[in-house]
This record gives structure tokens, C-alpha cells and sequence, in this order.
């Protein structure tokens, strides 16, 4: 697949867990906002994930002053809340908007502990299909690799092929209802965002990466034909054991990676092993960080 191009690129963190910054808050979830410019010379905007908590994410994007008026897409990387509660509050901003998300983002998601009683993390009001279709949203389902925005894809499900795993929860199990079985949950509605920005290479814009960081870039390698040379956002590699982050770093040596910023659900531990083992791509990532591309493209 030949992507076409954008041409400029600046982005926002408008919310992750951490704070480096004053005035942003730091708040455990996600969101990532793109202002990019197309082949076309055309100005667009793609807001990837809406953060866990509404006050701490309509204070950033004031403070930021990101606007949604002119949003061309969001993008929903999986369903889970920290990723998806102020979605109805963009939604109300911007009618008529489209929300690019797996079908499993709206299925019902049980944690079963180890007495095997059963816990709902009830979403909060406003969440969900139906409530942001009567809000105005279009919802388009990705299953497969689709286009968002001129030159923005999004990669669908991810194909599992390496060692990667899904994070254990202790002794708890995740299970998801879907066709009115319950099976265990493997968060298949987990998608990141891939695009070629000129002079720079191909990015990678991740979620939680629950189907894996290597997973993730190895499939937009195999659907681009290129080596992603960015990735940024989280990878799920908090808690992970020791051998599990060796090989995940062995496995990203593959690429010659130019930026990797890590966040969110990556950890401490591991966000300060990867800086160690790529210095000159690392960049820390937290809630308020503008990163204008300007810089790292080459003339
Ligand atoms: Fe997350
Ligand atoms: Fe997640």
C-alpha cells in the first residue's frame, strides 16, 4: 500500500498520566491530537483517544487552546475508559463528527477475580454507541486498515504473531461478551494510528498497543513496505518481566527508530530502560508535550 504523504506535522499530548509541565493535568488514561498538513496543502486535524477523566481533559485542551471545530476524524485505539470517557463531550462539540473504531470497542467488559466475582466497570453516562449516534456522531467500524483523513490510517486488528502477550492482571481474568458468549478477553478492537510524513518516515501513533508494540509495527511494515521509524504512545509494557522488556527492546532494534516516545500504560521502569537502550530517539512523553515535526524533517 503507497500512502500518500503529509507534508507538516505537529503534535499534542493532551492528556497521559504524567506531568512534566505546568498548567496541563496529568490524569491515568490517553489522548493524542494531530494538526497536520496534506499533499493537498490542506490544514486537517485527527484527535486519537479522549482520556479518562472530562475535567482534566477539557482543561488541557483549553489551556492548549485546541479547538474542535474543524476536527476531521477520531479515532477510538481500543474501548477501554481511560481511552474513551470524554468522547461524548467532543462528540456534543462537534456534531456530525466520525468516530473510527472496532466493533468490539461496545462490547460488555467483565475482570473476574480470584473469588470469580464478577466487576463491570460501568461506563459513565454518555458513553457508548447509541449515546454518541443521538449526540450526532458517525461511528465507521475498522476492522481492517482505514483511511481516517487524507494521508491518516488507522490499522484495524492487528495481527498477533510474535512473543507479545497480553498483559496478566494477577489472579483476575478479563472476559468480553460478544454474541452473547463470554470469552476471554484479548482486546481485539486494539488499533494504532500509521501514517508517511515527507522527509521523516513512516509513524506509528499507539493506544496501549495491547496487541503488542512489535505486533503493531511489524503489520504497518508489512501493509506500507516500510520500516516505521517513529513510535509514540503507550505499550502496555508496565509490570512486564524483566526477559519480556529485553526482547520487546531487541525486537525494536529492527528499526532504526529517529523518535520513540513512550507513555501511559508503558511505566516508569520501562519508559527509563527504553531511553537507555535508544538515546538519541527517546523523547519523554506526558500530558501538554507539543512536538512540531518542523524540526526532524529534512529539508
Ligand atoms: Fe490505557
Ligand atoms: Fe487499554
Amino acid at each position: 500500500m503507497k500512502l500518500q504523504k503529509i507534508r507538516k506535522l505537529k503534535l499534542v499530548t493532551l492528556l497521559d498520566n504524567m506531568v512534566y509541565i505546568s498548567g496541563p493535568l496529568g490524569h491515568w488514561g490517553y489522548s493524542t491530537f494531530l494538526i497536520y498538513v496534506d499533499a493537498n496543502n490542506m490544514t486537517k486535524r485527527v484527535l486519537m483517544d479522549t482520556g479518562s477523566d472530562v475535567e482534566a481533559f477539557i482543561r488541557n485542551t483549553k489551556l492548549l487552546k485546541i479547538g474542535f471545530y474543524n476536527l476531521d476524524a477520531v479515532v477510538l485505539s481500543h474501548g477501554h475508559l481511560d481511552h474513551t470517557t470524554a468522547t461524548i463531550n467532543v462528540v456534543e462539540a462537534h456534531p456530525g463528527i466520525k468516530i473510527y473504531a472496532h466493533p468490539s470497542v461496545f462490547s460488555k467488559r467483565i475482570s473476574i477475580d480470584e473469588k470469580g466475582e464478577r466487576h463491570t466497570f460501568s461506563p459513565p453516562k454518555g458513553w457508548g454507541l447509541k449515546a454518541w449516534e443521538d449526540a450526532g456522531a458517525k461511528i465507521v467500524f475498522t476492522k481492517e486498515p482505514t483511511e481516517v483523513a487524507s494521508g491518516i490510517w488507522v490499522t484495524g486488528e492487528v495481527p498477533r504473531k510474535s512473543f507479545e502477550t497480553i498483559a496478566e492482571m494477577g489472579r483476575w481474568r478479563r472476559v468480553i461478551e460478544e454474541d452473547g458468549i463470554e470469552k476471554e478477553d484479548l482486546i481485539p478492537d486494539d488499533q494504532s494510528i500509521f501514517f508517511d510524513l515527507e522527509g521523516f518516515g513512516i509513524v506509528v501513533l499507539t493506544g496501549c498497543a495491547h496487541s503488542g508494540v512489535l505486533n503493531t509495527l511489524a503489520y504497518v511494515e508489512e501493509l506500507t513496505g516500510e520500516k516505521p521509524v517513529a513510535v509514540i504512545g503507550g505499550t502496555h509494557l508496565s509490570g512486564r518481566k524483566p526477559e519480556y522488556l529485553t526482547k520487546t527492546i531487541e525486537g525494536l532494534k529492527h528499526y532504526n527508530l529517529k523518535y520513540l516516545s513512550p507513555c501511559h500504560c508503558t511505566g516508569f521502569h520501562a519508559i527509563s530502560k527504553l531511553a537507555e537502550a535508544f538515546p538519541k530517539a527517546f523523547q519523554l512523553n506526558h500530558s501538554g508535550k507539543i512536538t512540531d515535526f518542523t524540526e526532524f524533517i529534512k529539508k
